[in-house]
């Protein structure tokens, strides 16, 4: 899953920001009765632990490079955020597009593997298939495969997790099919066993529900003659973490020129307030200046943010009287923007319990004295 930082009281992330790479849009299939547009999730994948062991020793420099929005786990597997696609929980059927991009180099068995944004797909009966691009560059260049959204494995699926309306799919088998095979020069035949694949997939944001009314409780019917036996059941609860956790680390903004405004959205983060003392938080962000490969910058302050904010419900009831609620900082312009620490979303005390999702349009004003090139900032989120 994405980076997760947490401590009781305070968090941090850090997200690298890339201008000048125009963001890629998929297109959705046109959308049926119950099938919805995916707006987050992640696919967690190692590819194969035996592979990732055979090039991790090798001497790649480094072996295994992560790179537009994969993530390395602490276990050694990849995480790519969603990028798109659509799922229908009822159904238990999807169809999600995942990003980012995993390298593997061995130069002295002279290869360089290449495995980019899977595509889960998911059949209603228990099949299913990863796509990916994979391509292959072997002998100094002599030997060359590519493969662009290619079925590359057969997966056996099962019914999804279904939280919120989010799905999700733990540890489902997968199998290397001919065509992904042909991708590791024969070095692997098709039906070699894959690492399991774990994937989830939620809507793009909707309205907070309706906090709901608990139920008066209702006396047990006893009808004449008939015994009973009650049981005290009792619970412990002690408090948690305040965590903060991102569908993503890395952002491309749109491509523009001087004068021009890039944007894009900040990854989705999630703040769990699960202490249990309902003291309130704030998430605040702060970039640095973009900086070119060229050694021109473009001042912080140039970045401006509309944030977002919504509750995350969990299906759950609150006690009475126990509301959570979370409120976007103001949006701040280009010229007066994150060069400075602006909040990004807040709960105040008594009203913190439990978890928010906060995101943000972004846009960068591109002076018009700015040099042409790529350029690139971090932007420091911080929870306390
Ligand atoms: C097109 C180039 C190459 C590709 C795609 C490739 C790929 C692979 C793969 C997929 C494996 C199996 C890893 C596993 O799951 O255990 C493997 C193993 C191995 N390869 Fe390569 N390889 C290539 C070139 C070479 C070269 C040139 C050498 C020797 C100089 C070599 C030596 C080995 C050895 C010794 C193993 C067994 C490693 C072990 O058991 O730990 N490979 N290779």
């Amino acid at each position: 899953m994405g980076t997760s930082h947490g401590s009781h009281r305070a968090a941090l992330l850090a997200g690298a920001l890339a201008l000048g790479v125009a963001t890629s849009l998929i297109a959705a299939a046109p959308a049926m009765a119950a099938e919805v547009k995916v707006g987050g999730g992640s696919l967690d994948w190692g590819f194969k632990a035996s592979f990732r062991a055979y090039v991790g020793t090798g001497n790649g420099t480094p072996p295994i490079a992560v790179k537009d929005g994969a993530t390395r786990n602490a276990d050694g597997t990849f995480d790519f955020p969603a990028t798109g696609g659509t799922y229908d929980a009822a159904a238990g059927t999807a169809k999600v597009t995942y990003g980012g991009t995993v390298v593997f180099s061995y130069p002295l068995h002279m290869f360089e593997i290449t495995l980019a944004n899977p595509t889960l797909v998911v059949d209603g009966d228990g099949t299913g298939a990863l796509l990916a691009d994979v391509d292959l560059v072997a002998n100094g260049g002599s030997t060359e495969q590519h493969l662009d959204q290619a079925e590359i494995a057969t997966v056996v699926t099962t019914a999804p997790a279904v939280t919120d309306g989010a799905v999700s799919f733990s540890n489902l088998a997968g199998t290397l099919t001919s065509s992904g095979a042909g991708a590791f020069a024969g070095f692997y035949s098709a039906g070699s066993a894959l690492d399991p694949i774990t994937a989830s997939a939620s809507a793009t944001a909707t309205e907070p529900e309706e906090p709901q009314e608990p139920e008066e409780p209702q006396e047990p019917e006893q009808p004449g003659g008939s015994s009973s036996a009650a049981q005290k059941i009792t619970a412990a609860v002690s408090g948690g973490a305040l965590t903060l956790t991102s569908a993503g680390s890395a952002v491309a903004l749109s491509a523009a020129t001087p004068g021009q405004t890039a944007t894009g959205n900040l990854n989705a983060v999630t703040v769990s307030d699960l202490r249990g003392t309902n003291s309130g938080w704030d998430l605040v962000g702060q970039v640095t200046d973009f900086a070119s490969t060229g050694g021109a910058t473009i001042p912080a302050a140039n970045l401006g943010w509309t944030p977002t904010a919504a509750v995350a419900g969990t299906g759950l009831v609150a006690a009475n009287g126990v509301t959570n609620a979370v409120a976007p900082g103001s949006p701040v312009a280009p010229g007066t923007g994150l060069g400075a620490s602006r909040t990004l979303c807040k709960a105040d005390t008594g009203s913190s319990l439990g978890s928010s999702t906060c995101g943000a349009a972004l846009s960068l004003g591109i002076p018009e004295s700015s040099a042409a090139g790529e350029y690139s900032a971090v932007l420091t989120l911080t929870l306390a």
